[in-house]
């Protein structure tokens, strides 16, 4: 466990780095196989080094991006619905945290309700938990912070071992749309499996809508998108001693209708070959040749009833914008 140094949150936050977490091995490990793979593939999570963290934060404000500005826009409107849950004494635990932005509005609203409150943000990178932490802590001298680097699963199994009186997760942002169909259910029988009576999840899902509107949410006129998908190979550059001539890729992102998800890939403009130093070896790319670096799933609200029946949970309230791009969803145990 490390000790923050910063005097001004005295002692109201605590840091906890996952093994796992940091784990250059475990990344090498992925690349490998990954790269080795056909087709080529890298997993989303290395998207979020601190640079990959910052793009993630600009994509969020682009104008075709309308995930995080819809669900911000649903919190704000039932927040106080929301803050209702609690019984008194209800922390909250939020699963890829990133700028806590859209946290802070049920993070003032429970700190109305309860004069208190403990939150236990998780997040894969480091930089930005400790930076949106000790702003949160400086505005907010009723709150408690309780930071986990790391991975999902392996921060919400060292979370468990806390005792609450009561406690909400937050999986919001449309992040569950990372995993695959079976992947989701996986996930939610997990989270479920850590949850009391009288706890709740909170789950943001980004709803199926116009393949035009979708497209260009992931593929922004501003290349954002494409410099955040990149990013991945400089990742691997920086951490791994990668050669990756990133300029020599090019960004791709469609909507695959059968599977009702966006894709995103790498495609590599010429034949080419990546020395990785840390590996060891070198991989050879043909011409055209792509890594698939992400899905985003996008649901109906069908299919968000049927997830929540699948593993134990009641959806007790949903909420859409107008137009339905974005559903905000309170589960509790069946
Ligand atoms: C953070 C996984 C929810 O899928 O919309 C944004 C990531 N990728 N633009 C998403 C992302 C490209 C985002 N999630």
């Amino acid at each position: 466990m490390v000790q923050p140094t910063d005097l001004s949150v005295d002692g109201r936050l605590t840091i906890e780095v996952s093994p796992s977490a940091h784990s250059a091995s475990d990344f090498a490990q992925d690349v490998r196989e990954g790269l080795s793979a056909h087709p080529k593939r890298l997993p989303p999570k290395y998207f979020y080094d601190e640079a990959g963290s910052k793009l993630f934060e600009a994509i969020s404000e682009l104008p075709e991006y309308y995930v995080t500005r819809t669900e911000l826009a649903l919190l704000q409107r039932f927040v106080p619905e929301i803050a209702k849950c609690s019984d008194g004494n209800m922390a909250i635990v939020e699963l890829g945290s990133g700028s806590s932005r859209k946290t802070r509005l049920l993070i003032e609203a429970l700190i109305a309700r309860q004069g208190f409150l403990h939150y236990f943000p998780v997040d894969i990178s480091e930089a930005i938990l400790m930076q949106s932490a000790k702003q949160l802590l400086k505005t907010y001298p009723e709150l408690e912070i309780t930071a986990h680097v790391a991975e999902y699963k392996a921060g919400l199994h060292r979370i468990a071992e806390e005792s609450f009186e009561q406690k909400m997760v937050l999986f919001l942002g449309s992040n569950i749309g990372n995993f695959d169909t079976d992947g989701a259910l996986d996930f939610l029988a997990q989270i479920r499996r850590e949850l009391n009576r009288h706890d709740y999840l909170l789950l943001g899902t980004d709803m199926q809508k116009d393949v035009s509107i979708l497209e260009a949410a992931y593929d922004d006129s501003q290349n954002v998108t494409a410099a955040f998908n990149l990013n991945i190979l400089r990742h691997i550059n920086r951490q791994l001693g990668g050669n990756f001539e990133v300029k020599n890729f090019s960004h791709l992102a469609f909507y695959n209708a059968e599977q009702s998800r966006i894709e995103m890939h790498l495609r590599s403009e010429k034949a080419q070959s990546v020395h990785i130093g840390k590996l060891d070896t070198t991989f050879q790319f043909g011409p055209g040749e792509t890594i698939h670096t992400e899905n985003s799933y996008k649901y109906s609200s069908a299919q968000v009833i049927e997830m929540c029946a699948q593993t134990g949970f009641h959806l007790a309230r949903s909420w859409q914008d107008e137009r339905g791009y974005f559903s905000l969803n309170l589960l509790s145990p069946l």
